[in-house]
């Protein structure tokens, strides 16, 4: 049987992965590594933790004994690397720790896979999954393409910008066989409510105020996280080694109009007057470094592997809030401890 790790997979992108590969994939044993961090909840994949194809392992892509082990262990084919510090406003507060695991942990797992592939990588491949934060900002118009330039703003995307170099150069350097897709902002179901829509759907069903950043005239092209894992399975069965696609929903929003749709929808879905909601959207001060819009060019994925969105922005978000109402008990749960101090140390000291 071949083997696939996925890192990651008990966070918000990587649990759709996990459930995606784990149903396709049934001839395939696929491990999901995860520290469990504050983003990592197992309530996320409860639905397939009993494949009989499918591992769990809790550990640390920091760990570079531990990862250099596990990969002797089970010598996997290919590896899927979403294992992550993924929120920018953090990545301000405790830039070292994105350091810490998006260049040192990706390094680790570099590291680990070259060694058990040295002496051949007949049907092997890293994935390593980044952003097009990494392309920094676009004026008023324009698009990221794959030939953009790097140009990262905040740690967050300095970090994934370094990985991204690092496992370019294990490529150039070692001939490791690796594919690399830079994809926008993602939303649906399981979406930790640190990021900004599943934060204001939960603020709005709890009447708290809607932090809008700066004069809200940011844009950015969201997408729905499942047709993210659709463009995973693509890349990682057919992308072209040494190839980097961008990934996007063709979806721009300026942050204000799509807080506004947000708090529209949510009117209806909670029975409250027209204009409720509208009325808790507090301008706060801007994010430093705030990046202004960020706008993918997918062509290429299009034309080469025939990728494109299946869901409309309509439907995707239909689909978000009505998860998030059917699932308090796991709002509630990922916003107790931890998130209380952050949520306070962020938005209200
Ligand atoms: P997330 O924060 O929801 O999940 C990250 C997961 O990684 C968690 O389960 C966490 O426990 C795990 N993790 C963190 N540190 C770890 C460590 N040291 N060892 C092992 N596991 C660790 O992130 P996400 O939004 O699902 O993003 C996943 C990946 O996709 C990231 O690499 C991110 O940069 C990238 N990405 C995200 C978006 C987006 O909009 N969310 C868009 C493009 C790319
Ligand atoms: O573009 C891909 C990236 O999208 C991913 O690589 C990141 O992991 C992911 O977090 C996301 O980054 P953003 O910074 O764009 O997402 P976030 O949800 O944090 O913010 C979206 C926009 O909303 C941004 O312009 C900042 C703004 N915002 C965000 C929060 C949390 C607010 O105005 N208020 C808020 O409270």
């Amino acid at each position: 049987m071949r083997k696939i790790l996925i890192t990651g997979g008990a966070g918000f992108i990587g649990s759709h992965v996990v459930r995606r590969f784990v149903n396709n994939y049934p001839n395939v044993q696929i491990f999901n590594l995860d520290a469990l961090t504050y983003a990592g909840n197992l309530e996320n994949i409860k639905d397939i933790e009993q494949a009989p194809h499918y591992t769990f392992i809790k550990g640390d892509i920091t760990d570079a004994p531990f990862i250099d082990a596990l990969f002797q262990q089970h010598q996997f084919d290919g590896v899927i690397h979403l294992a992550a510090e993924s929120h920018v406003d953090r990545s301000i507060t405790d830039p070292l720790a994105f350091v810490k695991t998006n260049v040192i942990g990706t390094m680790n797992l570099l590291n680990a896979s070259r060694a058990i592939w040295k002496d051949s990588t007949e049907g092997k491949r890293f994935y390593h999954i980044s952003t097009d934060e990494v392309y920094g900002t676009l004026g008023a118009t324009g698009l990221f393409t794959e030939a953009s330039s790097y140009e990262p703003n905040s740690p967050y995307s300095a970090s994934k910008a370094a990985s991204d170099h690092f496992v370019r150069a294990y490529g150039e350097t070692y001939g490791l066989p690796y594919v690399i897709t830079n994809c926008s902002n993602n939303y649906g179901p399981n979406h930790f409510p640190e990021k900004l829509i599943p934060l204001f759907i939960n603020n709005i069903i709890h009447n708290k105020p809607l932090p809008v950043y700066g004069d809200g005239n940011y844009t950015r092209d969201w997408l729905f996280v499942i047709d993210h894992a659709i463009a995973i399975d693509l890349v990682f069965h057919q992308g072209k080694n040494h190839e980097t696609y961008n990934i996007g929903g063709f979806n721009e929003w300026k942050n204000i109009d799509l807080v506004h749709l947000l708090c529209q929808k949510m009117d209806v879905k909670l029975n409250r007057p027209v204009g409720t909601s509208a009325q808790l959207i507090t301008y706060v001060k801007d994010r430093p470094g705030h990046d202004l819009r960020y706008a993918i060019d997918a062509t290429k994925i299009n034309k080469d592997l025939g990728w494109k969105p299946s869901v409309t922005f309509e439907q995707g978000l239909e689909k978000t809030i009505e998860w998030f109402l059917s699932n308090e008990e796991w709002l509630s749960s990922v916003t107790s401890g931890e998130y209380q101090r952050y949520y306070e140390k962020q938005y209200l000291s």
